[in-house]
């Protein structure tokens, strides 16, 4: 299997190995270990359907569902996320990492480009191992003692009272969420649990600090946020037909660029189950 990275901070392209039969334990592991260390992976030239696409995610764990859009009605676990040509708003857009509004947030994506514009709709990644390292020993020392509260985006468009379905279109088979979606807390510091490495666990769906309110919290959240996206931390996945990624949401964010109005993006996305999220102190 070779490995070449796609840019400084994270992410890479993978290819001598054939994703389409099952792996080897050797194989696995190589792949697992890549993603530990790059974030995002990419396979390009894949020809693979929901059902072989399922088959390859098995492989790093069990299935997570999403809790507000339904899964293909031939394959549940697949999600569809689609763009259409009338629709304003994309899925994804913003920077955030899968499912921190659950107690168990979701281990790997793995997302499959099935239609694509033909410029624009690439994802940005951006390193949260980076994002704890470069920041100073005080901040450090302060941000470990610290949780977030979280809110799914579905709950957050509730809570401005606009639907799901409004704000993404029908093409998106999304169910609606409440305003008063229970806050999920997680550490402002989070422990790989595969690497051990502390990463800056902070995100779109990170809304305030556990016993401050939304304003005092603003100030601090702002910052980690900025902080986490500056270019030299970021990478650019552009899609293909038929790119495969799968990434670490325990080690990166995503962010689904929103620059293709009058054009369809269909992708297909299956996410592997995690679990509880625990602190990292020094
Ligand atoms: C997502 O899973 O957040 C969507 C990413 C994308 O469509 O590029």
């Amino acid at each position: 299997m070779k490995v070449d990275q796609i840019a400084g901070a994270l992410g890479a392209d993978v290819t001598e190995i054939d994703i389409s039969a099952p792996l080897t334990d050797t194989q696995l592991n190589a792949i697992k270990v890549a993603l530990w260390q790059h974030g995002v992976l990419a396979f390009r030239n894949q020809i693979m359907s929901p059902a072989q696409q399922l088959s390859f995610v098995k492989q790093f764990g069990e299935i997570h569902y999403h809790p507000h859009v339904k899964g293909l009605p031939e394959q549940p676990e697949v999600m569809e996320i689609l763009k259409r040509e009338e629709d304003l708003h994309n899925f994804g857009s913003g920077w955030h990492t899968d499912q921190m509004f659950t107690p168990k947030p979701a281990n790997y994506t793995c997302l499959y480009a099935k239609e694509l514009p033909d410029t624009g709709g690439d994802t940005l990644f951006a390193c949260m191992r980076n994002g704890f390292r470069t920041l100073s020993p005080a901040m450090q020392k302060l941000a470990q003692t610290l949780e977030t509260e979280n809110r799914s985006f579905a709950a957050q468009l509730s809570g401005r009272n606009q639907t799901s379905a409004g704000y993404f279109g029908t093409g998106m088979r999304t169910k609606e969420a409440t305003a008063d979606e229970t806050l999920i807390k997680h550490p402002v510091v989070r422990k790989h649990p595969e690497t051990g490495d502390p990463v800056l666990y902070v995100g779109l769906h990170s809304i305030r600090l556990a016993g401050f309110t939304e304003d005092e919290s603003k100030p601090l959240l702002d910052f980690w946020k900025t902080h986490l996206v500056q270019p030299e931390n970021t990478a650019r996945l552009r899609w293909q037909p038929e790119t495969l990624a799968i990434w670490d949401n325990r080690l990166v964010l995503h962010n689904a660029i929103n620059d293709y109005p009058g054009k369809r993006r269909r992708m297909h996305r299956i996410t592997v189950a995690g679990a509880a999220t625990q602190r990292w102190t020094a």
